[in-house]
């Protein structure tokens, strides 16, 4: 089945699928992005990825290019377009295209809109989880409004080729009062040998994963106690258990951090059975 990608308004073949040279993402990076975990088929917490897409537009000031039923059927037709049955719908919105100008281009620019979706073996995610991931850490250089789901990501793709570089999966950002705040792509947490699940208040220093957010209520459920406060790195490697949460990867655990095994080098229970448990507190659609 060749891929296609929705750009614009139109269906067209991934590899023929293309942005204006002056739109506005591929001279600034002045746009946002969303990604929805495909599980069977059907788009894992939909609801929430709109939302949180409408935040970061209205933050940025950027219109919706459409309106959320209208965005939701072109979500569904190009997984479906592209016999997607585990993997990720990925959605972009920009500024649109103008003459190139750093100010906002005139009134009635329309926003422009691309939705591509690809595959993942959710065989390799599963060995991946099977095993743990190696994260490195290194200093948080982003701006201050990571909150804002932008698809400026200079510093997360520097952060992540540090990682690969070192063997590891995922770099996590480190504050300058030396506390972790998140992964390059994705919610950094620990586990305490008191059994306390920590990760650090979704404010403007991170972005508030959805992954995070359905992961409270699989806690809430599994009667585990969460204390949302920021974290040393010395913390992480003393944790008994760390993991990441993402779109992509949901609950993913880490065993080793700037080297240092965590706990016994090994994914923690907790984490595993959070990541077993997981999908069943998301929504389908
Ligand atoms: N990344 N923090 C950052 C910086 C991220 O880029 C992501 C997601 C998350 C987790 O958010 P969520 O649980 O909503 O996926 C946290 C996506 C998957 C990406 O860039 O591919």
């Amino acid at each position: 089945m060749s891929r296609i990608a929705y750009v614009n308004g139109r269906y067209v073949p991934h590899r023929e699928a293309a942005v204006h040279v002056e739109d506005r993402g591929y001279q600034f990076a002045d746009g946002v992005y969303e990604v929805c975990e495909v599980r069977n088929g059907r788009l894992i917490d939909e609801r929430r990825h709109m939302e949180r897409l409408q935040r970061s537009l209205s933050e940025l000031r950027i219109a919706r290019p459409m309106s959320l039923p209208a965005l939701s059927i072109v979500l569904h037709e190009v997984v479906r377009r592209n016999g997607v049955r585990d993997g990720i719908v990925y959605l972009q919105v920009t500024r649109g295209v103008a003459k190139r100008d750093h100010a906002f281009p005139p009134p009635g620019t329309r926003p422009a809109i691309v939705v591509t979706a690809s595959r993942i073996d959710p065989a390799k995610t599963e060995r991946y989880a099977a095993e743990g991931i190696a994260v490195v850490t290194l200093p948080d250089n982003r701006w201050e409004r990571v909150d804002i789901k932008s698809i400026s990501l200079l510093p997360n793709v520097l952060a992540k080729q540090v990682a690969r570089e070192q063997g590891a999966r995922e770099a996590w950002f480190v504050g300058a009062d030396g506390t972790v705040t998140e992964g390059s792509s994705s919610n950094a947490w620990i586990v305490t040998s008191g059994n306390e699940v920590l990760t650090r208040k979704a404010d403007h220093a991170i972005l508030k994963g959805i992954t995070r957010t359905v992961l409270l209520d699989v806690l809430k459920a599994h009667d585990l106690k969460l204390v949302e406060r920021p974290f040393t790195v010395a913390e992480a490697i003393a944790a008994r258990e760390a993991f990441i949460t993402s779109a992509s990867q949901t609950v993913m655990p880490v065993v080793r951090i700037d080297g240092k095994p965590v706990g016994n080098g090994a994914p923690g229970l907790i984490s595993t059975a959070l990541r077993a448990d997981f999908s069943r507190y998301t929504e389908k659609s």
